[in-house]
């Protein structure tokens, strides 16, 4: 899940680049590189290790060019390296590609071009598509991308320049994402949009099989055929600004303390106090889909799988509908059961996640409907489903997500509202509750986040440990997985979450003073349930903090620590209980100096299998 820029325009070259960049590195950062054109002499510098060591060495030894290309690598073939950093060239070096994604049939494309002469440098994949562009390229490198695109099995994103064909930068579609900047005299493409709002807001989003011919005055599309497409012009609502760190220290940081604002956005506009209603037509389904809908599949990864594990209660509780949550990378090669009565929720913050989107493609055909709940607008998921529903969370960049889980939550909470309501399952007056609650949700979660020193004074306490147990019931146990995972995720420690019934099934083993226990326990039909299974790890004196209600007089004689939340409607719990774990996993990463924003061995967007 590397990230791909290009830029040719007025701008100085390399800082563009640089800075474009570093807005991608969240896409993977264990080695980078430029190429840059100077009067038709091609330059290169790549180097093993985040933009900051590209930076300086370019500071160092500046590269000068009118247009150019840069490259953040995510390592699929080929260790990370300085040699096997992007750009990759031809034999001749003065043709140039960066790419995103996966050549799958590279091994038989190089041992041909070998045998045809072609002299290979690096382990990559990449290489061999600069070769195969070399050996079609006869003068126009549009052509000869396009004629290299159709040999090429796998996913890909690729950009290209060529010195013999100067001042023209061609880039090529199937699969991961690439977007297109059109600015005032000046064209960017990338592999998302970040790099590309501090230019122009105007962007084209290229489809599988589509290519671009770029140059400083605009782009000509064409598919893989050369027929020209006429493609849509979107403008980006979103300002430069939401990437920024806004004083915090860490992206991350910052996001979690957006939540409230994240719930409030993903609010607005679809709900009626008035009318206890939710207003969701932005979704597109008819009333004769939603009749129709008998069952619902979710489907999704990572952090969104444990939103849609949130998901799965709210759809059986308040829509009433069967629900089942999937593994993308699973359930697409599954001889999976479905018919035109199933509803598909795709769940996917980046909208590009290659298993995701894979699910999606697989159930579209057999499904009653398939509904995209995205961060990312006119994501390929997005693009795909039959009605999307965005949640407004703003840019993530922060690799762990955390507002974009809360808001993924959000917008679950009213899909499954809206189904209720629309299928009479649920009166005006049950949907006006849950409403009324939500509505609420913003204050509890910044008084929550008011606290936040009290949990960084328990995390200091915590961070030599090397083992925690994570432990919830019915709505607490995807905020159990959830703070679980970011923990793994950026501070490095294992951790494991189980609900709370399985424990004694097993995990009650690891149970010991090197074992700490984080619950999550508020109030709620499985209360009584959790003070069992925390009396089980005391009887094998275990060590106990608990995430419960702040009403709780209870709780506190069962645990050794309690990080209190504000009492809330118990099927709206994990907005407020995942936040003290956010925050945990935080605070214990910091303090471990851990690069939290750029964990190791992980990217943003998983968008190869
Ligand atoms: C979560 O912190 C991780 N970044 C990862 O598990 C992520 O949730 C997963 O890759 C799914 O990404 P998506 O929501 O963009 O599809």
């Amino acid at each position: 899940m590397c990230g791909i820029i290009g830029y040719i325009g007025p701008k100085s070259l390399v800082p563009v680049l640089v800075e474009g960049l570093k807005k991608l590195e969240y896409r993977g950062y264990d080695s980078a590189g430029v190429a840059v054109v100077d009067g038709g002499a091609v330059s290169i510098r790549r180097v093993l290790g985040k933009i900051a060591v590209l930076e300086e060495s370019l500071r160092a030894d500046p590269l000068r060019g009118s247009y150019g290309l840069g490259h953040t690598r995510w390592a699929t073939h080929g260790r990370p390296s300085e040699t096997n950093a992007h750009p990759h060239i031809d034999c001749t070096g003065e043709l140039v590609v960066v790419h995103n994604g996966i050549i799958e049939n590279y091994l038989d494309l190089k041992k041909r071009l070998r045998e045809e002469g072609h002299r290979f440098r690096t382990e990559t994949d990449t290489e061999v598509i600069a070769h195969l562009i070399e050996k079609h390229f006869r003068g126009d490198l549009g052509a000869a991308v396009r004629t290299a695109a159709a040999e090429l099995e796998g996913a890909f994103a690729v950009a290209a320049i060529a010195s013999r064909d100067p001042r023209k930068i061609v880039v090529a579609k199937n699969g991961p994402p690439a977007v297109v900047g059109l600015g005032d005299g000046e064209t960017i493409v990338s592999s998302d949009i970040n790099p590309i709002l501090v230019h122009t807001s105007k962007v084209v989003f290229l489809e599988d099989g589509e290519m671009a011919v770029i140059d400083g005055n605009g782009a000509k599309f064409t598919d893989f055929r050369g027929i020209p497409l006429d493609k849509k012009v979107e403008t980006i609502g979103w300002n430069p600004l939401m990437i920024e760190k806004r004083g915090f220290k860490h992206f991350m940081l910052k996001e979690i303390f957006e939540q409230p604002e994240v719930i409030r956005d993903t609010l607005m506009g679809r709900v009626s106090l008035d009318a206890g209603e939710v207003l969701l037509d932005e979704i597109g389904l008819t009333e004769g889909v939603l009749a129709k809908v008998r069952r619902a599949v979710v489907i999704a990864c990572g952090t969104s799988y444990h939103a849609g594990l949130a998901g799965q209660i709210f759809l059986e509780t308040l829509a009433k509908i069967p629900a089942s949550v999937e593994y993308a990378s699973e359930f697409r090669y599954r001889d999976f059961l479905m018919d035109k009565e199933t509803l598909v929720v795709v769940i996917s913050q980046s909208g590009e996640t290659a298993d995701t989107l894979a699910a999606l493609r697989a159930s579209k055909p057999r499904c009653a409907a398939v509904v995209a709940v995205t961060n990312a607008v006119s994501s390929s998921i997005a693009r795909e489903a039959h009605g999307v529903l965005y949640t407004h969370a703003g840019p993530e960049i922060g690799v762990a997500a955390t507002k974009t889980f809360t808001a993924q939550m959000t917008a679950l909470a009213l899909l499954a509202l809206d189904l209720g309501q629309k299928r009479g399952a649920l009166e005006a007056k049950d949907v006006l509750g849950i409403l009324e609650e939500m509505q609420r949700l913003p204050h509890k979660v910044e008084r929550v986040l008011s606290r936040a020193k009290d949990v960084e004074d328990l995390a200091a306490r915590f961070v030599s440990f090397s083992h925690f147990l994570y432990l919830g019931r019915w709505v607490s146990f995807p905020a159990a997985l959830e703070g679980a995972l970011k923990l793994k995720e950026i501070s490095y420690i294992h951790a494991e979450a189980y609900a709370g019934g399985e424990m004694k099934h097993g995990p009650i083993a690891l149970i010991d003073e090197k074992m700490p226990t984080l619950v999550v326990v508020p109030k709620d039909r499985v209360y009584e349930k959790m003070l069992s299974n925390i009396a089980e790890i005391k009887a094998r004196a275990g060590y106990i903090l608990a995430v419960a209600g702040e009403a709780d007089a209870e709780i506190a004689r069962h645990v050794d620590v309690v990080l209190p939340v504000p009492e809330v409607h118990p099927l709206l719990s994990p907005f407020l209980t995942v936040v003290p774990l956010q925050l945990f996993a935080y605070d214990i990463a910091a303090k471990r100096g851990a690069d939290v924003d750029q964990p190791r061995n992980l990217a943003k967007s998983v968008t190869v299998e």
